[in-house]
């Protein structure tokens, strides 16, 4: 097996020579339900929730994971996450409805963004939202205007720009000065947006967030986020006695695409993030606050994999062999938009040695819809079930309907028993919105 590490922990290869998920044969899951498919295993998601409490325990009795939605907001995987104890970070009114419709209390949930419109602000509000992660004055100005109208009060944290690189594809990296996100650090702005909240009547600042960027590996980059956050907090605390309840460090740690990719462990996360406050907290004479974190990626992103079906094979003799499958860049936009790179096999040839070289391509009208540059399968027929993973976060996030294809099926697979937690879209799905020119 060598495709243990960037696959669900459940995967392995069944008598048949399939490749096997959580108890399922792919090969019969893409019969039954057709593709693309994406497959989520269950096993994998708890795996992780479980490690990332432990990991967290291990350090403090007073920490919160919060999941980013973000990466992949379904009823079902919400739930999933509610069960397992876990808090909800929203980034609209749309994944803020996905959430309360899985049951999340209003405390759990923690609403982002960078513009959060009157409506969406209006529609958390009315709904009951724990948490709003202010990112500017004039989203304080805003909410202010909302609260005064309910006679309600809010709880809130500031999102600080730490002004940390973070190492990762400029796209994703969100905590260096330049930035859309947040109160920066220069000309005192963040140290005026905690008096500005602390003064109002109707706002009750808990705390700070920052979130550096997505898909890091290298930790060093939130110990010096940390830093000048606990440096922020003192400042402010010694200026006008803001007391720090809540320090939310984001998410962003990375998961293995491909075989060489080597991402910390959650372990070290963990310790970097608890302890890198504890020790700052410390040497500041401040009290240690409950540290939020959270996770997107790293809690999903190994759970899912998409299945394809093989179609075309075009082979251009000495320069490549295009193999062409039934989706692509409508399900997963990453490849085109961050050169991300992917690994893939045959389910239905996973006992045959790798010894193809070819190139994935989708099916979409464009040039750049490739999705694995030279990758490394079993000889290739039409008809071949390819399945790409790690593929659990971002990808149907962030799908389209490109080209009039419909986005793929969601199951979610568990001890030989596969559910659909999301249908595949139909034609009619794709013009339920369309109106005709003339009645
Ligand atoms: N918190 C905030 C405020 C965020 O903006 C994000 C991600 C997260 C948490 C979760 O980060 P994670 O643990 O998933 O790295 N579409 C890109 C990733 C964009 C991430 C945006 N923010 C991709 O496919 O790589």
């Amino acid at each position: 097996m060598t495709h243990t590490l960037v696959y669900p922990i459940t995967a392995r290869n069944n008598a048949a020579g399939h490749l096997e998920i959580g108890g399922c044969d792919v090969v019969e899951l893409a019969e039954r339900f057709g593709t693309p498919l994406l497959i989520y295993d269950e096993a994998t998601i708890r795996d992780q929730c479980q490690r990332y409490k432990a990991a967290f325990s291990a350090h403090s009795d007073n920490f919160e994971i919060i999941y980013a939605s973000k990466a992949f907001s379904c009823l079902a995987i919400n739930q999933l996450m509610l069960e397992e104890g876990l808090s909800i970070d929203v980034s609209s009114g749309g994944e803020y409805h996905v959430a309360k419709l899985a049951g999340f209390p209003s405390e759990k949930i923690f609403f982002h963004g960078n513009n959060k419109t009157r409506d969406e602000l209006e529609y958390a509000l009315d709904g009951g939202v724990g948490y709003v992660v202010v990112d500017s004055f004039q989203e304080l100005d805003l909410l202010e205007q909302l609260l005064a109208k309910r006679g309600a009060k809010q709880r809130i944290l500031l999102r600080i720009t730490p002004g940390v690189e973070a190492h990762t594809h400029s796209y994703i990296e969100t905590g260096q000065v330049d930035s859309k996100f947040g109160f920066g650090l220069g000309d005192g702005l963040a140290l005026e947006a905690i008096r500005r909240a602390m003064n109002s009547p109707l706002l009750e600042l808990m705390g700070l967030h920052a979130h550096i960027g997505s898909q890091i590996f290298q930790l060093e980059a939130y110990r010096r986020a940390i830093e000048i956050l606990v440096q922020l907090v003192a400042q402010a605390r010694a200026s006008f006695s803001f007391e720090c309840r809540y320090l939310n460090v984001g998410g962003g740690l990375g998961i293995r695409y491909t075989q060489e990719d080597s991402p910390s462990s959650i372990a070290d996360y963990a310790r970097v993030k608890v302890e890198g406050v504890r020790e700052e907290v410390r040497a500041a004479g401040l009290p240690m606050p409950r540290v939020l974190i959270e996770p997107g990626r790293s809690l999903v992103g190994k759970a899912g994999v998409t299945a394809y079906r093989v179609g075309t094979i075009k082979e251009i003799p000495g320069v490549r062999t295009y193999v062409s499958v039934d989706g692509g860049m409508s399900d997963n936009i990453r490849p085109m938009l961050y050169g991300a790179r992917y690994e893939g096999m045959l389910a239905n040839k996973a006992n045959l040695p790798a010894d193809t070289t070819v190139t994935v391509a989708g099916k979409h009208c464009e040039s750049g819809d490739i999705l694995i540059k030279d990758a490394q399968i079993a000889r290739p027929e039409p008809g071949d079930i390819l399945v790409t993973p790690g593929t659990g976060a971002y990808c149907f996030a962030m799908a389209s309907n490109y080209n009039g294809n419909l986005r793929p099926a969601v199951v979610l697979v568990r001890e030989g028993e596969a559910r659909v937690i999301i249908e595949r879209e139909t034609y009619a799905d794709l013009v339920a919105k369309h109106r005709p020119l003339r009645h």
